[in-house]
């Protein structure tokens, strides 16, 4: 496998930075949030809107999604639901690149988020400038990016992919002789091309979140725990990976609980997760891999700073007055990002896998 060159270090700080610098929403007592929930839930059948929400947000706000009729889940169920979903606004409770996925598939449809400025370490590691001209120094290979990256770079690109289906695309790819450039994370590419034996060309970005997770800390955890289980994200570093017992997108991660017979998981994934995987394996102990300890200290410690910008607060206030929350992306690019998205759904919808 090649590598792409690293993320120039300007860059990699700009990203830090705005991660340890990204607006926290204050905490609220259980009558506030009864009261916003209550008042969301009239504004979602005011304007004809569904919440559309991923696994890594708020507890209160999946909760809310739930009882609302909305639907919590991956990103690649995400940009399904929206796309089949009759409403005529679509909430993004998420990042940034979650609410573009959904207004390329749906132009006709109001598409708006709490806070427009939740993005993601991936996305932001991937500018398009740098990332076109590097396909443009390899024309024979086939540009697959992940789904979080900008409108403009799935518009440069031939196929998008999720972590719930990259091994399985990049694996189609493969049998048809085709060599690829994967972006933006460095982790799932590595993944990916151990799985399938593809001929890859990887670009170097990283998530904030599990790039932190420490193997060596991990392997005290297990130590600890012989009987553990420890189910990985992709996104994670490979020596992590290596411990895993199962792998995979965050629902598929829930399903591993739910099918796994060990007492205590150690999961390697944003902590957002634990309510739907206790939900749907009450019996199970979680426990998160470390971030910190001995060797380092951690910017994220476990937990997206950009999903942790969502809030009741600010769902509220997007529902009352959608003004300058709402997904806009240029025409031309969003009919060229529309292509690699389909070609994703159908072969994921093709094999049942949405
Ligand atoms: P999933 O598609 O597995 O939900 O992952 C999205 C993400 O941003 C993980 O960090
Ligand atoms: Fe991006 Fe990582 Fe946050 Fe997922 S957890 S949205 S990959 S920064």
């Amino acid at each position: 496998m090649g590598i792409a060159s690293e993320i120039p270090p300007q860059l990699v700080e700009e990203i830090r930075s705005k991660a340890l610098n990204a607006a926290r929403p204050r905490g609220l007592t259980p009558e506030q949030q009864g009261a916003l929930s209550e008042k969301i839930q009239a504004l979602l059948e005011k304007n004809n809107a569904v919440l559309i929400t991923h696994y890594y947000v708020d507890e209160q706000l999946q909760i809310l999604t739930d009882a609302t009729g909305g639907y919590v889940g991956d990103s690649l169920g995400m940009a399904d639901y929206g796309n089949r979903h009759p409403a005529t606004t679509l909430v993004v409770v998420g990042v940034r690149f979650m609410g573009e996925s959904a207004k390329i598939l749906n132009p006709e449809k109001r598409v708006i988020m709490p806070d427009l400025a939740a993005e993601c370490s991936l996305d932001l590691s991937c500018p398009i400038g740098t990332f076109s001209a590097f396909c443009d120094e390899h024309p024979d290979r086939t540009v697959v990016v992940y789904a979080n990256t900008s409108a403009e770079v799935k518009a440069r690109s031939d196929w998008v992919v999720t972590s719930s289906n990259a091994v399985d695309i990049v694996a189609h790819l493969r049998s048809k002789g085709e060599k690829v450039i994967f972006a933006p994370d460095r982790h799932l590419g590595n993944y990916v091309q151990n799985q399938t034996g593809a001929d890859i060309l990887n670009w170097q970005g990283f998530c904030v979140v599990h790039d932190e997770f420490k193997a060596k800390e991990l392997q005290r955890l297990m130590q600890e725990n012989p009987d553990a289980e420890v189910i990985a994200h992709p996104e994670s570093p490979a020596e992590v990976l290596d411990m895993a017992h199962a792998i995979g997108s965050t629902t598929q991660l829930i399903n591993a609980a739910k099918a796994s017979k060990a007492k205590t998981l150690i999961v390697a994934t944003d902590f957002g997760l634990f309510h739907k995987m206790h939900e749907a394996a009450p019996d199970k102990q979680l426990m998160a891999v470390p971030t910190g300890g001995d060797s380092a200290s951690c910017v994220s410690c476990a937990h997206c700073p950009w999903m942790a910008m969502n809030s009741l607060e600010n769902l509220a206030a997007v529902l009352e007055n959608g003004a300058g929350h709402e997904i806009e992306i240029d025409e031309s690019v969003r009919k060229k990002a529309l292509i690699p998205i389909e070609r994703m759904l159908e072969f994921s919808r093709s094999r049942g896998n949405v």
